[in-house]
């Protein structure tokens, strides 16, 4: 397979064609997943919770995502990978700088970094130094604590907040975005607002990409999942077909159906 670049996502964005991303954190999903064609993997830090246990996602360390990007990059067979900037990772620029570099040695080809209008310096930064980055808005999970739980964010103002946040760091130099639980209007209208390609996750069927926890997808999450994850293991029955199936689903447009959206 020829390998995806970040080209290949801005592509597809342009000629209108949907694309799909699972979380991934080991080598030999890597490969089961690369080889469904699914064209982005992502080494999220939700790790916190699916592998190490705990009850959000602020333990993650610096050294937890490099080891989890290292064994994803090993079985990888031409997706792109992007790789999460773990709580206060970005305490100051250089730790920010230091932090991203790390990861792109462990074979990611772009960070994704979770905040607000306040990450362009950041963005900025990583960008000029030839770090792609995916600024992660809506509900950021690393902020669950001044959220005070994981709810459906940009509903009101807080919308129209949201699109001029995306354009704002677009400017700054941000080469995608993932939007985490919005309303689908918000997500259609962020989507349209940028170029860069935008990743959905209970934003609606209208950005140009669609990230699951491969856990969620797979049915094996222990407990609540949220609205916005669709089991894909029940009807294929069987874990590449279920890769597969998303990945067709996705393409598409059958996935995020109105039951896995917010109003
Ligand atoms: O950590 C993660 O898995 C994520 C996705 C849910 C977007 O950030
Ligand atoms: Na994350």
């Amino acid at each position: 397979m020829t390998p995806i670049t970040l080209n290949t996502l801005k592509a597809l964005k342009a000629k209108g064609e949907k694309f799909s991303v699972l979380t991934c954190y080991d080598a030999t999903f890597s490969t089961r997943i690369s080889q469904a064609g699914i064209e982005a993997m992502l080494i999220g830090d939700s790790l916190g919770m699916v592998l190490q246990g705990h009850d959000s996602t602020l333990p993650v360390t610096m050294d937890d995502m490099v080891y989890h990007t290292q064994c994803v990059s090993r079985g990888n067979q031409g997706s792109l990978i992007m790789a999460d900037l773990p709580f206060l990772s970005d305490a100051d620029i250089a730790t920010l700088l230091n932090n991203a570099a790390r990861l792109m040695r462990a074979g990611a080809h772009m960070v994704k970094i979770e905040g607000d209008h306040w990450l362009a310096e950041g963005i900025q930064a990583l960008s000029q130094r030839g770090v792609p980055v995916c600024a992660h808005l809506g509900l950021t999970p690393q902020m669950v604590n001044q959220l005070g739980g994981y709810r459906v964010q940009g509903r009101g103002e807080a919308g129209q907040l949201l699109i001029e946040t995306a354009k704002k760091l677009e400017a700054a130099g941000a080469s995608a975005f993932v939007l985490e639980c919005v309303p689908s209007e918000i997500g259609q209208a962020v989507t349209q607002a940028v170029s860069a390609p935008v990743i959905g996750i209970g934003a609606g069927p209208d950005t140009d990409g669609q990230v699951l926890v491969m856990h969620d997808m797979l049915g094996a999450t222990v407990g609540h999942t949220a609205k916005f994850v669709k089991n894909f293991m029940t009807e294929a029955g069987d874990i590449q077909a279920a890769f597969e199936a998303f990945h067709q689903a996705v393409k598409q447009g059958q996935f995020p159906a109105p039951e896995h959206c917010f109003k």
